[in-house]
């Protein structure tokens, strides 16, 4: 791994998702989560702090950046609830079938490499009437923003850690399984609309 990728990336990362406008939207996802919970991409453990104390059990972190896991320590010392690291991608999760209660997948789908083989492992460990959380950067819906989009993917994908800004988040739920029980989605206020068109909600196996 790089030097940038392994330090200067997690730095960007942590400060870029902790915009104002992306902390808002964590608010509105991450508190649904319960019971047994696995965090997809967990990042810096930014989500920590939003959690429902009371409504869950425990959380597998999962993060294959040794980077973003050194950023994640001052928020994993902090966590009322227990935190299990995961050092894997999520294309191969070591969990048992029908495990987690909610997967909680937030700016991670755009990022993750082969996101087919990852969401069906997501479909494998989460339990039948689980939930899984979505909140997700993507394919914007005006044609012009969308040729931005493609015009800019090559470079922001190397700089950004993989990061593609114009995957259709919800086909790519339905096409591997999943339903989706709720959806919003709207440009996120102060965000460059390339990078800013979000979609979050709650969907569960099909
Ligand atoms: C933009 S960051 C988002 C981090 C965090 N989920 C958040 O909400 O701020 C994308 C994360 O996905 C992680 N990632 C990259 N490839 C992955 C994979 N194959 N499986 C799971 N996570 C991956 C990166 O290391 C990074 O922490």
């Amino acid at each position: 791994m790089s030097l940038y990728d392994n330090y200067i990336l997690p730095t960007v990362i942590h400060t870029t998702c902790g915009s104002k406008p992306i902390l808002k939207q964590r608010e509105k996802v991450v508190p649904l989560a319960e019971g047994r919970v696995l965090e997809i991409g967990m990042g810096s453990g930014i989500n920590l702090p939003y959690y429902d104390a009371t409504k869950v059990d425990m959380i597998w972190g999962l993060e294959p950046s040794e980077g973003m896991m050194r950023k994640a320590l001052k928020n994993l010392n902090k966590s009322p609830f227990e935190v299990q690291w995961l050092d894997l991608p999520s294309e191969e999760i070591p969990l048992d079938t029908n495990s987690a209660d909610t997967i909680v997948l937030t700016y991670t789908l755009c990022t993750i490499p082969n996101w087919q083989q990852a969401l069906e492992e997501m479909r494998r460990v989460l339990k039948p009437n689980g939930s899984l959380l979505f909140c997700e950067h993507g394919e914007a819906p005006d044609d012009n923003i969308r040729r931005w989009q493609q015009r800019i993917n090559p470079v922001w994908k190397k700089l950004a850690g993989g990061c593609h800004l114009n995957r259709p988040i919800p086909s790519l739920l339905t096409e591997s399984g999943f339903k989706i029980e709720k959806i919003e989605a709207q440009y996120l206020p102060s965000t460059p609309k390339f990078a800013g068109f979000n979609y979050w909600g709650v969907s569960k196996i099909a």
